[in-house]
């Protein structure tokens, strides 16, 4: 089996390598998009819909105005024109929140912006805004935890375009499941969950002319920019966006939200600049979260624990107005071997925000679900769980019909199985102790998907020796700068630390989003072909221009290595750094450009194309005092070759325990009275924290997948958080005998638990 090493070269690739980026961040030099000040900048605060369903009678903002240091309280009749957005496909216009900012007087979700007050300091634009008076009309909101498919046609508008409910079908499932020895046949609930970054989302806009720029804490700048282009009825080019680090997203980010609407409308109606940051609250209302999902899944299989038909019909609410599908069944159709499968959506509308992705949108809680219901089935069967993944691993993607690009998931099982001890296993219920309390064993398969975004990027190299990367792509705190250093690196033998690496700002070369775990996969052939570039013009320079130690020479006749530029006649010994080539030839640089297409708008694929691993869990308890704790995970995955295992085994750790929250303490909940969600801060929204965390055991299984790029590099943003849920309440049904198929497990659903001692 491959394992990382380190090679005898200088190349980074593959190498342990600290954040470039995190002197900036520890020092606080890192400006992040609030940190951003101007002469003369005002402060928005938004005014907030105080019911979730119903209509705004009467707004009076005649107090607020009065206010010292008030500049404007604007609201629909007042802040001006903001035009509606469209998809413009394959990859701009997206927004999950369609409806410009204050367009009608309908109140659709809690906390919904009716107005914006700006004030010349924070303070005062908060007490303007407290001190707007609003009366509504008001109609009891649904925001009803029972989901019900709504009527809606087979093909439905998303987000993303028109997509078919039926997702995947193959052979006859309800037949075969008529007819299947074994059956599960259960539904699975998680609920809304809310991302929750350190940096709150804001905005800063100023306008200068027809020129607007932007300052916002985005993982999209492209994307944010064509929707902002819309809005303001401006040519794209007329819209700069810059994002220099984010503290965070998770998904929360990915998308335009209505706030950077308003403080763009508001910085164009006072002619200064505008600064909206929301406040924590505001976070849990109007810019996403991950949707509450049910999802029906059958499982028949054989006495022997074949899989025979699979059928899994899933429902996600979202607000009244959008489009959003949390894609569930994303790793249903190609995961395990099945002739006989269906997966089948619906949506169902609430008086909520709109959802957006979060980590692992899709699959996280799909594969909760299917994953759980694998592991029922292996109970009932009394079969090892391992052993039943073995039994249906797939040769092919059955779903697509088409190969694999690189699959070695039963090694992950066998790994995380060797290393965690998995063979010491009694599969009874509350049979394995330890020091007084009862463990729980439980596993679960994880999946991502894998591919590339279109991307581009520059590459310099200039007299000083150093070399500059630069794309407009963004990195939002998963290691994006120092991964793009260290390609840089590989390819012109620059050292890290001489290595400037630009990202976020639009007008940088076109990047991709940070999201789907995609970036690192995009960027590696961009990146490349732009250093390749930047080479050849390195060896132009070498061959044309006056005072080169190779004037004579053919640019065939040379070759570029580690830095070096020499003849290939002569060897590496004998060249010149190509830094004493620039200087001289008297040239402070030269530069390519790069460029790589993107995978995911194939209309036939060849291969698929997936991220694998898979979570063994220990939990202990406690029942006499019903005290349950995850306490140990070993994670194997199958990422692709992995380019800095420093950044990338964080990536899995902080998954694994956004997990341990997901399993055990992460739930939005709105109040059936007004709609609002009322968890609404981070005392009352509980998540894992360092105490919470287990001991982690991180593996990656290193096989370079190359049909995603040269170096054969996935992304491992998001996987480490697929599967761990079921994983956990697997292992708590192995130590509690409580089966819990509704996220997060609560106290009360374990004191029903008969293990007693
Ligand atoms: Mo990720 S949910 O694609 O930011």
């Amino acid at each position: 089996m491959p394992t990382i090493t380190e090679t005898a070269t200088t190349s980074p690739i593959g190498r342990q390598t600290p954040r470039i980026d995190g002197p900036f961040k520890v020092s606080g030099a890192a400006m992040y998009a609030s940190d951003f000040n101007f002469p003369g900048l005002l402060y928005g605060v938004p005014v907030e819909a105080t019911i979730a369903n119903g209509k705004l009678h009467k707004l009076d903002t005649s107090e607020a105005e009065k206010m010292p240091g008030v500049r404007a309280i604007l609201h629909r009749a007042n802040i001006g024109k903001i035009f509606r957005s469209v998809l413009q496909p394959p990859n701009s216009g997206i927004a999950d929140e369609r409806r410009p900012p204050l367009a009608d007087d309908i109140i659709r979700y809690y906390g919904q912006y009716i107005a914006v007050a700006v004030a010349d300091t924070f303070e005062i634009a908060k007490a303007a805004a407290d001190a707007v008076r609003a009366t509504f009309t008001k109609d009891k909101p649904n925001v009803n935890l029972d989901l019900q498919p709504e009527n809606e046609p087979e093909t439905v508008e998303t987000t993303h375009g028109r997509l078919k409910r039926l997702q995947s079908e193959r052979g006859d499932p309800d037949k075969a499941f008529a007819s299947a020895q074994v059956k599960i046949d259960q539904t699975y609930v998680t609920p809304a969950e809310t991302h929750n970054p350190i940096e709150l989302q804001g905005t800063i806009a100023i306008w200068d002319g027809q020129m607007l720029t932007i300052y916002e804490e985005s993982q999209g700048i492209f994307n944010l920019r064509s929707v902002l282009a819309q809005m303001f009825g401006l040519p794209k080019e007329n819209v700069r966006v810059i994002t220099k680090f984010v503290g965070s997203g998770f998904g929360s980010k990915l998308w335009p939200w209505t706030h950077c609407a308003l403080a763009c409308a508001a910085a164009r109606q006072l002619g200064k600049p505008v600064k909206v940051v929301l406040s924590r609250r505001m976070m849990f209302q109007s810019v996403g979260h991950r949707p509450r999902t049910q999802q029906h899944v059958r499982l028949g299989a054989t006495n022997e624990g074949k899989l025979e038909s699979l059928m899994q019909d899933y429902l996600n609410d979202l607000d009244i107005l959008g489009g959003y599908h949390e894609n569930c069944g994303e790793a249903t159709s190609y995961f395990y071997s099945v002739p006989n499968l269906r997966v089948h959506w619906g949506r169902t509308r609430r008086n909520i925000g709109s959802p957006t992705p979060m980590r692992g949108p899709g699959a996280v809680p799909g594969l909760f679900a299917t994953e759980s219901a694998m592991n029922e089935l292996a109970d009932q069967l009394k079969i090892d769980p391992v052993r039943l993944r073995e039994l249906n691993e797939p040769k092919i993607d059955e779903g697509k019909g088409i190969p694999f690009s690189s699959r070695h998931y039963l090694e992950c099982l066998q790994l995380g199985g060797e290393r965690f001890g998995w063979a010491n296993r009694n599969p009874e219920v509350g049979s394995m102790k330890r020091d007084g309390l009862i463990l729980g064993w439980g596993i679960s398969g994880a999946a991502w998907i894998s591919g590339r975004f279109p991307a581009q990027a520059s590459v310099e190299l200039r007299d000083d020796g150093s070399a500059r990367v630069a794309c407009g792509t963004q990195d939002i705190g998963t290691g994006t700068y120092t991964i793009l250093a260290q390609l840089v690196s590989d390819k012109t033998g620059v050292p890290l630390n001489k290595i400037e690496v630009v990202l976020g700002d639009t007008s940088l070369p076109p990047g991709p989003i940070s999201g789907g775990s995609l970036v690192t996969g995009s960027m590696v052939p961009a990146v490349f072909d732009a250093a390749d570039n930047a080479i050849i013009s390195l060896l132009t320079v070498a061959t044309t221009e006056s005072g080169s130690p190779f004037g004579n020479r053919t640019r065939d006749d040379l070759a570029f290595e580690s830095g070096r530029v020499f003849a290939k006649a002569d060897g590496p010994t004998k060249g010149v750094p190509f830094s004493d080539l620039l200087r001289s030839t008297n040239m402070r640089l030269v530069t390519g450009s790069g460029k790589s297409e993107g995978t995911l708008d194939e209309k036939k694929p060849k291969v698929s194309m997936h991220s694998y691993g898979c979570h063994f869990v220990e939990v202990t308890w406690q029942p006499a005092i019903a005290r349950l704790r995850v306490n140990r995970v070993v994670t194997v995955i199958d990422g692709g070759r992995i380019i800095n295992p420093l950044a990338g085994r964080n990536q899995i750790e902080g998954a694994v325990v956004m997990g341990v929250g997901m399993a055990l303490l992460e739930h939005t909940i709105y109040d059936p009275q007004n709609g609002a969600p009322i968890n609404s801060n981070l005392a009352d929204y509980l998540m894992s924290v360092n105490a919470d965390a287990p001991l982690m055991e991180v593996h990656f299984l290193n096989y370079p997948d190359t049909d995603v790029n040269p170096l054969g590099a996935r992304g491992i943003g998001e996987i480490g958080l697929a599967g761990v849920a079921a994983a956990i309440t697997a292992a708590t049904y192995h130590a509690t005998g409580v089966r819990v198929r509704e996220l997060p497990i609560r106290i009360e659903d374990l004191l029903t638990s008969s293990i007693l001692t």
